[in-house]
């Protein structure tokens, strides 16, 4: 419920994009917020208010001179308790509208009388694909942006009208998640953030390998409320099963030496490094280039070790190393180990989890340790715990010297 006690206006323009609309005023109110729906005249050729206001529960608005709009001030009173202003889908007309200032209907009313400070504009662009690169449009969207606004993709792919490129609206899912970036603080603004996340799998023979129960969720968690405090983030991936977050650069690997390399290559610009990755100790020294059968002896087949690169320890080693973060997951003696771990990477700060919620568990309990101290963050989702950690690390880099 990432969007609870949000009131969110949403505005919805004249294309075809306008249907997407419906379910996202259902995908934002999942999350806890209030929709308050206001369509352009446009939009009612794909819409209707009875359709929104079923799902919203709040009457739609269209008309500036609406007579249930208290003192005839629609344009004022409606955004003055909203947090932000969602216009999904912005068509190319409505987006230079907003860039010109101009307010001849409701919402574009709406979107120049609200207070900027405390009702942010998102817009999400939905358009034909030659409209969208037209330079009318790209140096409209400029304007916008330097207004203030954010603007929330387009996609790119297919199109209704048969075209293909840049100017699709992105799904609903996609918009709630920028919108909830929207709202936290930018506390890592222009920083660079490295994260490594997920198990490695090293093989014994093309079919078989060594891995371990990591889910990935954490790192991608870190991953995404880094890129949600503003950071450019570098997801350094082993094998897992989950979607790449928003606005990310994610680099997939297989085995730790893979890792390493991705590491290695992004480290020295990197602020920040987060080391999450349940990297495998050990590989197998050579592993089998054909299938080993079923028919080979027993007694035949031996495993030979090698221990893998400490990734972490790399990084900290470099001569003018980011701000490192390492994760260590225990059964016991969890601030102990902890700190043992912090001082043989030579580490600013670790996080302890106990092993068992650290595999696959959607939330858990994390210490963080530094050479000094020790703060619990209680039990909470997995992105929770991530949001507090990139606030913590924001607050210790200021002081953190390269
Ligand atoms: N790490 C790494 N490269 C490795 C091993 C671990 O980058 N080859 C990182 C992990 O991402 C994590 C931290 O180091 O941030 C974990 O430290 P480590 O001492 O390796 O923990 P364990 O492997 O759990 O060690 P032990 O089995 O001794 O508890």
């Amino acid at each position: 419920m990432d969007l609870r006690d949000r009131k969110i206006l949403l505005g919805i323009t004249g294309g075809v994009a306008a249907y997407k609309a419906c379910d996202l005023a259902r995908r934002l109110q999942d999350q806890g917020a209030q929709v308050q729906p206001i369509l352009t005249h446009g939009a009612l050729h794909f819409v209707t208010p009875i359709m929104l206001q079923a799902l919203t529960g709040r009457p739609a608005y269209v008309e500036l001179w609406d007579e249930r709009l208290d003192q005839a001030m629609g344009h004022i009173m409606l955004s003055r308790d909203a947090h932000a202003l969602l216009v999904a889908p912005a068509t190319a007309h409505f987006i230079a509208k907003l860039a010109q200032g101009l307010c001849d209907d409701l919402l574009s009313s709406v979107a120049l009388a609200r207070q900027r400070e405390s009702c942010r504009l998102l817009v999400a662009p939905a358009m034909n694909v030659e409209m969208w690169e037209h330079p009318a449009t790209q140096r409209n969207v400029r304007t916008l942006e330097a207004d203030g606004a954010v603007i929330l993709g387009p996609a790119a792919g297919d199109q209704a009208c048969g075209e293909v490129g840049s100017g699709r609206l992105l799904e609903p899912l996609e918009i709630v998640e920028e919108v909830i970036a929207a709202f936290q603080p930018k506390c890592l603004q222009g920083r660079r953030v490295l994260v490594t996340a997920g198990p490695t799998f090293e093989p014994i023979d093309p079919v078989r390998g060594i891995t371990n129960r990591s889910s990935g969720k954490m790192g991608y968690a870190i991953a995404r409320a880094a890129r949600e405090a503003g950071a450019e983030v570098t997801l350094v991936s082993g094998p897992t099963r989950l979607p790449t977050p928003r606005g990310v650069r994610r680099l997939d690997v297989t085995t730790a030496r893979e890792m390493q390399d991705a590491v290695m290559a992004h480290a020295a610009s990197a602020d920040v490094f987060v080391a999450v990755a349940a990297v495998a100790d050990w590989r197998a020294e050579q592993p089998s280039p054909a299938k080993l059968k079923k028919s080979t002896p027993a007694e035949a087949v031996t495993l030979r070790f090698v221990p893998n690169p400490d990734i972490l320890a790399a990084v900290a080693a470099l001569p003018s190393p980011p701000f490192c973060v390492g994760f260590a997951a225990e059964t016991e003696r969890l601030v102990e180990q902890a700190r043992a771990k912090l001082a043989a990477k030579r580490l600013p700060l670790i996080v302890a989890n106990r092993a068992e919620d650290a595999i696959g568990a959607d939330d858990s309990e994390l210490i963080l340790v530094d050479e000094r101290s020790s703060v619990t963050l209680p039990r909470a989702d997995k992105l929770e715990q991530a949001r507090r950690i990139v606030a913590e690390i924001a607050a210790r880099l200021p002081a953190f010297n390269r």
